[in-house]
């Protein structure tokens, strides 16, 4: 009889549990009620379907999806060895503030990455991808349901490959995408992971101070992968190549295409793509 092979991350295969995320939890908000999930088609679309009835910071997290959403109607590939979860978050925000869910977001799954695994050189991909060298091991996707120019409910939905395997990354994806477990033998739980995102987003996305956002808007700047670099910018019509010169206070993008001339770009409608090969 063959012997069965010890699972290389073992952590890492622990089944998700609220009971196992919520000790490892030290917020308030985030997490307070939660669902954890099988299979289910989109964590962001269980939040929105079910959004009358379920509390400010309910998370839901799930083994997989089958119809996992990401920006711009695209698909997000969320086979097993992932971790996908959505949070609500219930609030007036003026909509003119909208990308800064996303962008406080961005930066505390990054931290909260770079926290369990010690990999330094996770940053991230305008507006809202985490990256590992030149892979996405993570995306996000925050959703708004607006009235009467206020923002009131968002579904902050995260996904990210732990030890997803590269077979789950066809075509194109298989270029773009990787797992934490491509760059690290650090072996995790994915409850810890849940609540350590948790914790670092209670820590971003609650602040009205302006110095501290100042600093979180600085540590998305810092964390950039694009900027100083040649990307590819399309608006679903139309890509063009462009020099990223920085992000704005607005987390917008400062380019400069090839022509000379510069540009501001809003998240909206906008993807970027780094051209591999090239010093950053
Ligand atoms: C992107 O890469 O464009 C964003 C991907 C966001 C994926 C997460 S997984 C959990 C939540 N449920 C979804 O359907 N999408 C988000």
């Amino acid at each position: 009889m063959t012997e069965k092979k010890p699972k290389a991350y073992p952590a890492a295969s622990l089944p998700l549990s609220i009971a196992a995320v919520s000790s490892y939890l030290d917020t308030t908000v985030l997490g307070s009620t939660m669902a954890v999930v099988n299979t289910i088609d989109s964590t962001n679309k269980y939040i929105k379907k079910n959004i009358s009835v379920l509390d400010d910071g309910f998370t839901i997290v799930a083994e997989k999806q089958f119809s996992g959403r990401g920006r711009l109607g695209r698909t997000f590939e969320s086979p097993e060895g992932g971790l996908y979860m959505s949070i609500l978050l219930i609030g007036r925000e003026l909509i003119e503030n909208v990308d800064s869910v996303t962008v406080r977001a961005a930066v505390a799954v990054k931290n909260a990455i770079k926290e369990l695994t010690g990999l330094e050189n996770v940053g991230i991909k305008w507006v809202n991808d985490i990256y590992c060298e030149d892979k996405k091991i993570c995306g996000i996707l925050a959703e708004r349901i607006v009235r009467k120019g206020y923002c009131d409910f968002s579904v902050l939905g995260i996904g990210v490959n732990v030890t997803t395997p590269k077979k789950a990354f066809e075509g194109e994806l298989s270029e773009i995408a990787g797992s934490i477990s491509d760059f690290t033998k650090v072996d995790f739980s994915r409850n810890e992971l849940c609540a350590a995102i948790l914790n670092h987003l209670e820590k971003t996305l609650f602040v009205t101070d302006k110095d501290e956002s100042t600093r979180i808007l600085d540590d998305y700047r810092d964390s950039s992968v694009i900027i100083g670099r040649d990307v590819y910018i399309s608006n679903g019509e139309k890509t063009v190549r462009a020099k990223v010169l920085g992000i704005d206070d607005l987390a917008s993008l400062y380019v400069q295409y090839e022509d000379g001339l510069t540009e501001i770009l809003r998240t909206g409608e906008v993807s970027t793509k780094l051209i591999k090969g090239e010093d950053k």
